[in-house]
């Protein structure tokens, strides 16, 4: 971005030293803000929509600003501009060439508006669009969820607790844990875009414009919900952007939480689970390995998408009203929150598929730790002992497996009984992995009739939603 003919300044007059190199290059946004270009050239048509239906300029002079606006933007699109960074941002290069290009109609785009409700409107209009196609990157992975849960309705794992065997569950059971984590991120990102699609344009500067405008018309043209209501608000809030933050970080922690499932299953002492070659990567040392470089990048992401939400806070806290410079600094976070995050959600979508699942280490692992000794309580309770006195009993009948080293399945029915008199043969259905999961039948539970009955549930939510 060299500026070899630097351009005039759009606000040079009341200057008569020129900015110091360095100072202009500090201050200037248009090396990442140059990103909003289309949605700055959207908010400026619709502006000058509304100025010419108000006759605050001519058809004339909007039918230049459109056509000389649209003709920017393929000359942006085909590489063919030239940003300067001595016009500062996206606004006053896209202002400036305009000018250049339609002579003194362009000098009225500006009328009744300022940089700071137009940046304002621009990063709204942005995110909205983005939250839009995040969305549907969360339900592409949700929709990969329901599949896997499905494939997997019957296969039994371990459950854990303190990462010690607790009692067995559904795999599929499983994956829609995950389901239903996405389901709270999707509905904080519906909920979000509420308050995105706002529009402050209209606020000016901080105090309002003294021409007549139509600040609903513009609002319409751009497909926000409604204008904002206070002008000094409007150009100064970024609750919005500290909000999808949150939403963000709240999703990219559950990104987290699925990857080090991920990574802990595909270890060789779990092993329940094979990750596809294509989403790992070798060892230029160790020829053994095989790396799940993908859960643990996006583990490791998830701290900078974290970062972002404190350094959006931090940026707002204590600003007095209205507009500062301090604003520009929330660019740089919220796009690459964006960025990492539609590139998190589409790998792990892509990924979900790719897993495979060793369904007998599952098994033999469920076998080991005495995970049905619940079931051997709850047998217990409805043969009419009281809970706290069953929990005892299998107590001692798990110490007696850990120095025999046998879970309770494959003790005797004599050995069982010498624990409890009210012990009977059918007890052996209620100690097998299949009985135990299949018990847990009622809404919620990990009983593969009511994975398949949850699965179901979610399938027809995300065609309703
Ligand atoms: N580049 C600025 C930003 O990102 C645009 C608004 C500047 N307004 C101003 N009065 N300096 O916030």
């Amino acid at each position: 971005m060299s500026d070899p003919h630097a351009p005039t300044k759009l606000w040079s007059g009341r200057f008569n030293e020129p900015t110091d190199a360095f100072v202009e290059a500090f201050t200037a946004s248009v090396e990442f803000d140059r990103r909003l270009y289309k949605y700055d050239i959207q908010g400026s048509i619709a502006h000058a929509t509304m100025l010419a239906t108000q006759g605050i300029i001519t058809d004339t002079e909007r039918a230049a600003i459109v056509q000389g606006l649209e003709q920017i933007a393929v000359r942006i699109e085909r590489g063919d501009f030239t940003w300067s960074v001595a016009l500062e941002d996206v606004h006053m290069n896209l202002e400036s060439a305009l000018t250049e290009a339609i002579g003194s109609a362009g000098k009225k785009l500006h009328t009744g508006r300022s940089r700071n409700d137009q940046v304002a409107t621009d990063i709204r209009l942005w995110l909205r669009d983005e939250i839009n196609l995040i969305i549907a990157a969360v339900q592409r992975l949700q929709l990969a969820l329901i599949d896997l849960a499905e494939q997997e309705a019957e296969t039994i794992l371990p459950g854990f607790t303190h990462l010690q065997t607790a009692q067995p569950v559904t795999f599929g059971h499983h994956m829609m844990a995950w389901f239903e984590m996405l389901e709270r991120d999707r509905q904080r990102f519906v909920d979000c875009s509420k308050r995105v699609n706002i529009m402050p344009l209209g606020a000016a500067a901080l105090a309002g414009t003294t021409y007549p405008i139509d600040r609903e018309l513009t609002a319409n043209l751009l497909g926000f919900d409604r204008p904002s209501e206070n002008s000094l608000d409007s150009v100064s809030d970024r609750d919005f952007a500290i909000e999808f933050s949150a939403a963000a970080s709240i999703l990219m922690m559950h990104l987290s939480r699925f990857s080090e499932e991920l990574i802990i299953w595909s270890s060789a002492q779990f092993g329940f689970i094979e990750l596809s070659d294509s989403f790992c990567t070798g060892s230029s040392i160790m020829p053994q390995k095989k790396n799940p470089d993908v859960p643990e990048l996006i583990r490791g992401k998830t701290g900078r998408i974290f970062g972002h939400l404190i350094g959006l806070l931090t940026l707002m806290k204590s600003q007095p009203l209205a507009y500062n410079k301090d604003n520009q600094e929330d660019k740089e976070p919220l796009f690459d929150t964006v960025d990492n995050l539609k590139g998190c959600l589409k790998v792990f979508a892509d990924m979900i598929p790719a897993v495979s699942c060793r369904r007998g280490t599952m098994r033999e692992a469920a076998l080991q730790g005495f995970a049905t000794a619940t079931d051997l309580a709850d047998y217990l309770v409805r043969g009419g002992l009281a809970f706290r006195d069953a929990h005892e009993v299998v107590g001692r009948a798990v110490a007696y497996g850990v120095k025999q080293g046998r879970d309770l399945s494959q003790m005797t029915l004599d050995e069982l009984q010498g624990f409890s008199d009210r012990i009977q043969e059918d007890v052996f259905t209620v100690l097998t992995l299949e009985g135990s999961v299949a018990a847990r039948d009622h809404i919620g539970g990990t009983a593969p009739k009511q994975v398949r009955t949850a699965i179901r549930r979610a399938r027809a939510h995300l065609q309703g939603a």
